[in-house]
């Protein structure tokens, strides 16, 4: 539970509104998907929570369950977002344990920091395979689900690809397949009812993410423009305006939830690496 304890009462949102719906989350149990959960189970809907590892995604149900009294949370451990038959397993499961699925928020994502030169053709394949085929898995899987409720899905992108980010090769190119997925499947899922958009966090605190990208940089927040990280609650903010009927007539769209921060661009230094030490590096491995 990380969002701030009064986000319910201070917030802009209504209880209840997404009483009836079940979202359906993969990555659920990383920090900014969890808590885009929570925000989705405080506000009435129930949930399913999607990972590859067992324990992490049985702990993060079990704590979602607790947010709000009644929340139904399934967990759906075990599931590799590469393999669309494991991921239909757990629409299965969860559709016969809560009834249905409305949203999906597509957010299992592999990231590591490499240069070029040591960025393997089986490194580069595994994290696009895991956030791009994966995004796509998630959709193929629950596209009954979406139709029958005409559902809307969020997937989770990035900002990498907007301009050169150095360590980032394989991360950018396979967010931009996933904006390219998302908005071609909005202009053909539109018709059905179904809307698609994409979420586009920056660096946010105390996340996975910003520990590995920036490491012991303390002075990041400060040089983006809205003067601070981001937090898991902006992100659990936007998602909850996507999902919400005040975003009706929303799709297509990359919603960037940064603080401005994409418009300053890579700044030299930013990461704690050497760009040019590790590609003069002799490496054989391909
Ligand atoms: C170089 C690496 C590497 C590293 C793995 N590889 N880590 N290469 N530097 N640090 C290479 C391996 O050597 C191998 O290539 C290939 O990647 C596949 O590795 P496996 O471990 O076999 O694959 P797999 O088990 O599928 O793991 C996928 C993974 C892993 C992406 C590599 O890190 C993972 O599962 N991560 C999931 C969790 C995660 O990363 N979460 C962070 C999300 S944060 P070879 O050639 O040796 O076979 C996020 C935020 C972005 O996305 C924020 C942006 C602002």
């Amino acid at each position: 539970m990380v969002l701030e304890d009064n986000w319910l009462h201070s917030s802009v949102w209504k209880q209840g509104i997404f009483a009836g719906k079940v979202v359906f989350v993969t990555g659920g149990a990383g920090t900014i998907c969890k808590d885009q959960t929570e925000a989705m189970i405080r506000l009435g809907a129930d949930a399913a929570i999607v990972g590859r590892n067992q324990q992490k995604t049985d702990v993060a149900a079990e704590e979602l369950r607790k947010v709000r009294n009644g929340a139904k949370v399934v967990s759906c451990p075990n599931v590799d977002v590469r393999d669309v038959h494991s991921i239909a397993e757990a629409v299965r499961k969860t559709v016969g344990e809560l009834g249905r699925i409305d949203f999906v928020i597509a957010g299992a994502a592999g990231n590591f920091l490499a240069d070029f030169n040591h960025l393997s053709s089986n490194a580069f394949k595994s994290v696009v395979d895991i956030d791009l085929l994966g995004s796509f898995n998630t959709v193929k899987a629950c596209f009954d689900q979406l139709r029958s409720n005409r559902g809307a899905v969020l997937f989770v992108s990035a900002t990498l690809h907007y301009y050169g980010v150095p360590f980032q090769i394989h991360v950018g190119a396979a967010k931009a397949g996933v904006d390219a997925l998302s908005n071609a499947l909005a202009v053909e899922l539109g018709p059905l009812g179904i809307r698609v958009n994409a979420l586009a966090p920056g660096p946010i605190a105390n996340t996975e993410g910003i520990r590995r990208l920036a490491g012991k940089n303390k002075t990041l927040g400060s040089s983006i423009p809205i003067g601070r990280l981001g937090t898991t609650t902006d992100i659990a903010n936007s998602t909850v305006y996507l999902f919400s009927s005040a975003a009706a007539y929303v799709t297509g769209t990359v919603q960037v939830v940064d603080g401005g921060n994409w418009h300053m661009g890579y700044r030299k230094g930013e990461y704690p690496v050497k760009i040019l030490e590790m590609n003069q590096e002799k490496v054989t491995k391909l």
